[in-house]
């Protein structure tokens, strides 16, 4: 599928945004924890939750759409057998159903998970602190096979901060019997919302947005209903689209202090903004100055909106450096930017130094991962002339519908299947 866009329109007007799918992904996994039925709502229409969906479906859960935005899920049919790799292989979330699993059941194989080609995306981290949790785990090339004779709780480090390991291993822990304690835990607001998940269906949770997060197991978990909350990145998107347009527009139903240090940071390139407490609308359209920019663990600046961070860098007075410090190859969006005349320099596969303003010009590019694509429609709402993004599916992962929002703002974007 391709996105083709003619640049340099005036955007105007306001921008909703849904729920975060770093948050339904692992609360769509922790649904396995009990046999009642969950409803969520405020769920992004994203093929990532659908491949979710569709791997609870094969192995016997059951999924649906109760209304727009919302989904009930019950897995009491849930069946112990080989999830669809094809499925697995789609995206990296598919690791999340390894704890939840392990609660439901003693062995489990999974195959290599996908995902964004971002970076070396090992699972040690989630693989160590299951078998603190007496797991005992055997890899093959291609496939990886738990098995276990009873969870115990335990004393969990993490060697960093991972955010899919917390999650699997809270989970896990939910199903251990005593108490697990893990110390450098990831703090994101998606991990916080799966929390609330899980105390909501009875599990007792002390900890969640801190870097200790104690879990004390053996509850049995109920169904319940919950509001997923708000995308801090599809939020950041589109505020950061709306400064490197130079449009006043309005990011609404979404939660500022999620982007704390993002905002600051815009701030202190000369970004103004008014805020509410679910809203930040863009008051100064003015040049921004270059700063630099260092992708942190939440509450540092997410690496998921480092490419925004990039494509506005092209629109900004001055040199910005780049330095992506959690992955090592999610700089490769600059090359398309490089195409449509922006002046990049990479230094390493960590960092990279942009200077602007530039102007850019529309050219035919590539969607690299998800975030990188989105960074790249902004390229080319700024830039004059015809951009065609080639692989724009991938866009369809993470934001619904996408062409639609930039549609009600005045761009003239097109999809051509
Ligand atoms: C999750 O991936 C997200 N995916 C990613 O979002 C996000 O980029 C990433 O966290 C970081 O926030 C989901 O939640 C489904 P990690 P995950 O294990 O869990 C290194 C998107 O576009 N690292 O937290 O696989 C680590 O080695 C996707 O929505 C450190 O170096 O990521 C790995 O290379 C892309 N030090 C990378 O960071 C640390 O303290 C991310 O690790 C922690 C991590």
């Amino acid at each position: 599928m391709k996105f083709v866009i003619n640049g340099q329109k005036k955007l105007t007007g306001t921008v909703r945004v849904l729920g975060a799918k770093n948050a339904i992904l692992p609360i769509i996994a922790a649904t396995v924890l009990t046999e009642n039925e969950c409803v969520i709502s405020n769920v992004p229409h994203i093929s990532d939750v659908e491949t979710m969906l569709q791997i609870l479906r094969s192995m016997g859960g059951s999924a649906r759409w109760s209304s727009e935005h919302e989904l009930t899920i019950c897995n009491r049919a849930l069946a112990c057998k080989p999830l669809d790799q094809k499925l697995v292989k789609r995206l990296r979330a598919s690791v999340l159903f390894l704890g939840p699993f392990l609660v439901r059941f003693t062995s489990f194989t999974l195959g290599e998970p996908g995902g964004c080609i971002i970076g070396n995306r090992p699972l040690d981290t989630h693989l160590d602190g299951l078998a603190k949790l007496g797991c005992v785990w055997k890899h093959n090339d291609a496939f990886l096979s738990v098995t276990h004779t009873g969870l115990v709780g335990a004393d969990v480090v993490l060697r960093e901060a991972s955010v899919t390991a917390t999650e699997n291993i809270i989970m896990a822990a939910c199903g251990a019997r005593g108490i697990t304690k893990i110390k450098n835990a990831a703090c994101e607001p998606h991990v916080q919302d799966l929390c609330a998940f899980l105390i909501s269906m009875g599990a007792a949770i002390e900890g969640a947005g801190t870097s200790e997060i104690t879990i004390t197991g053996g509850k049995s978990l109920s169904g319940t209903t919950h509001a997923v909350i708000s995308d801090p990145i599809d939020a950041g998107t589109y505020i950061m689209l709306g400064l490197a347009t130079k449009s006043k527009i309005s990011v609404t139903r979404m939660r500022p202090d999620h982007l704390d240090t993002v905002l600051e940071t815009l701030r202190s390139m000369g970004a103004r903004f008014d805020i509410t407490k679910d809203s930040v609308t863009i008051t100064n359209t003015g040049l921004l100055q270059a700063t630099k920019i260092e992708t942190r663990i939440y509450p540092g600046i997410p690496t998921d909106l480092q490419p925004l961070f990039g494509v506005l860098a092209t629109q900004t007075q001055g040199t910005t450096l780049i330095n992506e410090t959690l992955f090592e190859s999610r700089l490769g969006y600059l090359q398309e930017l490089e195409k449509m005349g922006a002046s990049v320099v990479i230094s390493d596969a960590h960092r990279a130094l942009i200077t602007g303003p530039t102007p850019l010009y529309g050219r035919s590019i590539d969607c690299k991962d998800l975030r990188a694509g989105a960074a790249l429609v902004v390229a080319g709402l700024v830039a004059s002339g015809q951009t065609v993004i080639d692989h724009a599916e991938i866009l369809d992962r993470g934001y619904e519908h996408i062409d639609h929002a930039l549609l009600t703002l005045g761009a003239d974007i097109r999809r051509i299947e």
